[in-house]
């Protein structure tokens, strides 16, 4: 357990880092695949890692340094079982970390539950703190908080668990009244397009919302925008300067072959959606992306690191797709390969968003 001493680490000894990874959600094998990269990549002479994987079921094990057992491909997602390792309570149990590095994607890692675990422990943590971790795990407190600061949103239909299973005939026409097809449908919380539908007549709402309740019982559908999918990857200031925003990049999908940016073409199929860093934009869109992203990232209350995704219309006209507070993170993930075309490798990241980390102060802030 970290200890409450205001300079972390002693210039004698190496940082004592804890990788978070694996866990309870539907990106499981995900946040194992940014676990090998950030063991492969981080600077050993300067960290002595702790890698500690968590299980489908929650089980806390000491994972051993073996990185490549976690690398994700076509035919193989990897993932944390009890038999990984030596298990352990939890946070209780690790021995001494200067700070953890919280890997996770999704609920229970992602959304506030594990920064809450480690803000009650009094341990440093790498990234956002509970509420913006939690508004950027939830889709709908995400817009009403992006709204509440006048950040621009699309339409969109909250469609809650209750109203679902009493008044379906309703829900299905507040979406047809409120909003024109096509229309996509996800979970409220959820990530890695998991259970993200794309629905073009009201004929598939109902499978689409029963599709997204398997990830969460809150679900959200929006009206679908047209336009190019840009991100832009945010990593906070250091010793309290304004938090940074990487050139943009752009998804783009090959139609022919996905509907949409679905879990497939993110991360199976190389051939159904290529990333380009730096997107292809004119300056002062690029610019104004920037800017909006830093905004939508202190409209959170963002710390340490968020990608934020946005989409840029025919018009010029950039609108919040969403944040995401733990970005995918392996060596070849958007948010690293941003930084990478700002000037950042993916090792100094590491570095930077660990040394971050450690300057924040616990408690509140
Ligand atoms: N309103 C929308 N209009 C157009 N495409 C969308 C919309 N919402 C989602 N998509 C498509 O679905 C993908 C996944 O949706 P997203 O909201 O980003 O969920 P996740 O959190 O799972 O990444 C997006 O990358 C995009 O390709
Ligand atoms: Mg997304």
């Amino acid at each position: 357990m970290a200890d409450a001493d205001p300079t972390p680490a002693e210039p004698t000894r190496k940082i004592r880092v804890a990788l978070l990874f694996g866990g309870r959600s539907g990106e499981h094998a995900i946040s194992a695949a940014t676990a090998a990269g950030v063991m492969k990549a981080i600077d050993r002479e300067k960290y002595d890692v702790l890698p500690v994987g968590i299980t489908r079921e929650g089980q806390w094990v000491l994972a051993g340094g073996d990185a490549s057992r976690y690398e994700l491909s076509a035919d193989h997602l990897p993932e944390v079982t009890s038999e990984t390792g030596t298990a352990v309570a939890g946070l209780g149990e690790i021995g001494h970390v200067d700070v953890v590095f919280p890997l996770l994607h999704g609920p229970f890692g992602e959304d506030g539950t594990i920064q809450g675990l480690l803000e009650l422990a009094d341990v440093r943590y790498v990234g956002c703190g509970v509420l913006a971790s939690a508004v950027g795990m939830d889709k709908h407190y995400m817009k009403l908080v992006f709204a509440g600061h006048g950040l621009p949103v699309g339409p969109y239909v909250v469609v809650q668990p209750r109203e679902w299973e009493q008044r379906q005939a309703e829900v299905v026409k507040r979406v047809s009244d409120q909003l024109a097809f096509p229309v996509f449908v996800k979970p409220a919380r959820a990530g890695s397009s998991l259970g993200v539908t794309r629905v073009d007549d009201v004929s598939g709402l109902a499978e689409a919302i029963e599709a997204a309740r398997f990830h969460d019982p809150k679900v959200l559908v929006e009206q679908g925008i047209a336009g190019r999918e840009i991100e832009c990857a945010v990593l906070g200031g250091r010793g309290g300067a304004a938090p940074r925003a990487s050139v943009p990049g752009e998804i783009v999908v090959d139609h022919d072959a996905a509907d949409f940016y679905d879990f497939e073409a993110k991360y199976l199929s190389a051939s159904q959606a290529r990333t380009d860093a730096p997107a292809d934009l004119p300056d002062e869109v690029a610019e104004r992306i920037r800017d909006l992203a830093v905004r939508a990232f202190e409209a959170i209350g963002g710390e340490g690191l968020s990608r934020v995704d946005v989409f840029v219309t025919p018009h010029g006209e950039v609108v919040l797709n969403e944040i995401n507070t733990m970005p995918g993170f392996t060596p070849i993930s958007m948010y690293p390969k941003m930084w990478e075309a700002t000037g950042l490798s993916y090792a100094e990241l590491i570095d930077e968003l660990i040394q971050l980390a450690l300057e924040r102060p616990t408690g509140l802030r």
